[in-house]
């Protein structure tokens, strides 16, 4: 059966990190609705537009918008799917329930006072959508993606004031989505602080158990 995995966790927990290596290596097709608001932005597409202020000011893209782009993306997406950033309200959860199954929820925690080091040295590629990070896992060559070549940005939303906004909606509105899951109980909570390739094995482990 095609697995169906959402990823939870505070902003700079890891998610697009590990769903990277997990897209690699277990071969799920990754569904990141902050990649894809990130192209509406940069292509200026009606969606795009509406979404930007929200997320440079750190609150949540309406849920009507959100939940039309992941029904299309769905849709047309086959085999074992990854949610990354999606859902993060419980009425993006609740939608999501009529829209297919999910089998499993992992969630990536990782102490506040890490994760705002994480984010405001991220660096994410252009092209690909890679993500670095200065210190703990630079790019061979500043500035350039190792994977394509592509040139390397900070995320307009990457600076210490909107990360702390992102974390109080996190806590406000996406908290609640963790605790829906548990009570389904398919939450698996795994320990996102220690190396990169660490968390990367206890994701797989649960998702080995189930
Ligand atoms: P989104 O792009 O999803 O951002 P986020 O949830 O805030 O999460 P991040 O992408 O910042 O962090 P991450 O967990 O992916 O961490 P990463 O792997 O990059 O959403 C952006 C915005 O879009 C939202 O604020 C909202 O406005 C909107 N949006 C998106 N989805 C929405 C939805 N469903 N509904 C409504 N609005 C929505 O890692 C972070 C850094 O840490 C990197 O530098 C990385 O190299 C480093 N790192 C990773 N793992 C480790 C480790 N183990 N040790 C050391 N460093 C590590
Ligand atoms: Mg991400």
């Amino acid at each position: 059966m095609d697995l169906k995995i959402v990823l939870l966790g505070p902003p700079g927990c890891g998610k697009g990190t590990q769903a990277e290596r997990l897209v690699a290596e277990m071969k799920f097709t990754k569904i990141s609705t902050g990649d894809l608001l990130r192209e509406g932005v940069r292509q200026g597409t009606p969606l795009g537009l509406k979404a930007k202020e929200y997320m440079e000011a750190g609150k949540l893209v309406p849920d009507e918008l959100v939940i039309g782009l992941i029904k299309e993306k769905l849709a047309v997406t086959h085999g074992p799917v990854l949610l990354d950033g999606f859902p993060r309200s419980l009425e993006q959860a609740r939608s999501l329930d009529g829209l297919t199954g999910i089998d499993l929820a992992v969630d990536i925690q990782v102490n506040e006072d890490k994760l705002v080091h994480r984010i405001v040295m991220r660096r994410s590629c252009k092209s690909c959508g890679a993500v670095y990070h200065l210190e703990f896992s630079p790019p061979k060559h500043a500035g350039i993606c190792d994977k394509c070549g592509g040139e390397l940005y900070q995320r307009s939303d990457d600076t210490e004031h909107t990360v702390r906004a992102r974390l109080n909606t996190y806590k406000d509105q996406t908290l609640p989505v963790s605790q829906y899951y548990k009570e389904k109980g398919i939450l698996r909570v795994v320990d996102g602080e220690g190396t990169i390739a660490q968390v990367y094995e206890r994701i797989t482990a649960a998702i080995r158990k189930g």
